[in-house]
């Protein structure tokens, strides 16, 4: 049976082979630490995380590439966002569609540290008015995230608008662009954010184990680090290198994941994003077409192509959502990811909280041959 992966919402597969060649290029012929020696290998190494920061930079638009901060992963970012600038009284506002890596460390904080969290209801459909967020702002509003777009229902936020509204105020503005680096255009400079959360292994088509974030001057300036040790810099130094990238990258680097993901952003940079976008387009389009014309399925989000990322979710009348995906990847080698998607927020504000839904999430190798399969194995099910 044919496979048909349709889980890219949660991680890329399969990866490209220029990325896993490059894991393997730096584990087989460099393998050292970069930063940590004068050898020639180590030198290698430090190029590599040189070369993986200009092209991260020229992809997401970030003015220098010292303004890109290697993590784990989104989660890792956004803790360090959360930990490092918020302090008690502080007012949070977040979407109603944000996943739990926001919306679990900021409900610590509001618990243990005062901070005033507040949430913006997105509509059903997942999209966000942004008067609601004009009307929202507080003379102590210090921070606002809101996700680029949503990993259950693919809906794109005005995340630019909000950007607008919110540059030259005193306000920080927290991009999450897990689902949309490497598929959508994210432009760190045209955002006017503070800090751009994203992943490697998602739409840059990298590893799992490498993210990153992007933080402007501004804010690397009062965020204090997550992590603070060795840097390979300022030794002497008993305290944190205060300059960027070393404040908050402390630690041998993830080199693998760094050689992958370096790899992915220049696969994607080579394609180009308006063919990928266009490509997005265009298979989102069937699948939406598609899947309107089946009896007995609910689909959730924008249903416009052009309004969402490459993902959808839906519900089968009278199908739970586990046994529909199980179904799917047993009689038919499709693979989706069924339930809350670590996102409950979201589902509450679609009305699908706490059954869940079953989400098909493209990715740049899902062909028009696939969206037929899925809408065939759909049309299959629903007849029984
Ligand atoms: N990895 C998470 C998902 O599957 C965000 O949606």
């Amino acid at each position: 049976m044919r496979e048909i992966y349709a889980d890219h919402a949660a991680t890329t597969f399969p990866r490209p082979p220029e990325v896993v060649e490059n894991m393997v290029h730096y584990l087989r012929d460099i393998g050292c630490s970069p930063g940590r020696g004068a050898y020639h290998k180590s030198l290698a190494a430090a190029r590599m995380v040189y070369e993986a920061r200009g092209l991260l930079a020229r992809l997401l638009a970030v003015p220098e590439p010292e303004q890109i901060i290697f993590t784990p992963n989104v989660t890792t970012s956004l803790n360090l966002v959360f930990k490092g600038l918020l302090a008690e009284g502080d007012h949070v506002l977040i979407s109603s569609m944000e996943h739990n890596a926001v919306v679990r460390p900021l409900s610590r904080l509001a618990r243990e540290k005062n901070v005033l969290l507040e949430q913006l209801a997105c509509a059903p459909d997942g999209t966000l008015d942004l008067l609601k967020l004009r009307r929202a702002l507080r003379p102590n509003t210090r921070l606002v995230v809101l996700t680029h777009a949503s990993n259950v229902t693919g809906t794109i936020l005005p995340v630019y608008e909000a950007g607008e509204m919110l540059a030259g105020t005193d306000t920080f503005f927290c991009v999450d662009a897990a689902q949309t680096a490497g598929t959508e255009v994210v432009d760190f400079a045209a955002l006017q954010c503070d800090y751009l959360a994203f992943t490697g292994h998602k739409g840059l088509l990298g590893p799992p184990g490498i993210g990153g974030l992007c933080i402007s001057r501004r804010a690397a300036t009062v965020t204090r680090p997550l992590i603070e040790g060795g840097t390979g810099s300022r030794s002497e130094d008993e305290y944190q290198p205060d300059f960027l990238p070393d404040k908050f990258e402390s630690g041998t680097q993830n080199m693998p994941g760094i050689a992958g993901l370096a790899a992915g952003v220049r696969l994607i940079s080579d394609t180009g994003l308006a063919v990928i976008c266009k490509e997005r387009t265009t298979l989102m389009e069937s699948l939406l077409s598609g899947l309107a014309e089946i009896n007995g399925l609910t689909i959730h989000g924008t249903k416009e192509a052009a309004k969402s990322v490459y993902t959808v979710s839906i519900n089968m009348a009278g199908v739970d959502c586990s046994d529909l995906s199980f179904m799917l990847d047993q009689a038919y080698g499709i693979q989706t990811r069924a339930g809350l998607h670590c996102a409950p927020l979201a589902h509450k504000t679609i009305g699908t909280f706490p059954q869940g839904t079953v989400r098909f999430s493209l990715g740049y190798q899902n062909t028009a041959d696939d969206v037929a399969a899925i809408i065939a194995a759909l049309r299959e099910i629903s007849a029984f």
